[in-house]
């Protein structure tokens, strides 16, 4: 069996966003949410890593190449979300919730798709602050 190398890529976007649910109340709303309910957004510098596992191939000695992997996630996520407000300009937003929770699953479907190799495992973890991250798949 060959081995198996993970391969990391760092990103980095601002975004701003609310956190509301418009089938709550204002008040309930306030109360769950807190200063994230802020109804003029707030924004957060987001931190992403991207992890890809598999095997090498034998004629390049990649995993993956890494200039196609930063393309992708360019073109993919940060030409999406950075510098944008992720409730009124990013449509995955216009139903869902952006919390990080909403957000990385999100970016996991679109890098999934955009890669197209389901011999590599994809893991993606976003940052939304220092010490507030989350991770998909589980
Ligand atoms: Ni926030």
């Amino acid at each position: 069996m060959k081995k198996k190398v993970a391969v990391f890529r760092k990103e980095h976007f601002n975004a701003a966003h609310r956190l509301h649910n418009a089938e709550w109340s204002d008040e309930i709303n306030a109360k769950v949410f807190g200063k994230c309910n802020n109804p003029n957004y707030h924004g957060h510098n987001y931190n992403l890593d991207v992890k890809l596992v598999g095997e090498i191939d034998p004629k390049t000695g990649y995993v993956i190449d890494m200039k196609v992997l930063s393309d992708i996630i360019k073109e993919h996520v940060l030409d999406v979300f950075d510098h944008k407000n992720l409730n009124l300009d990013v449509p995955h937003f216009k139903e869902l919730n952006p919390t990080a929770e909403n957000i990385v699953v999100v970016i996991h479907e679109l890098l999934e798709k955009a890669i197209n190799k389901p011999e590599l495992e994809l893991t993606v973890r976003l940052y939304e602050t220092e010490r507030n991250y989350v991770e998909y798949p589980a």
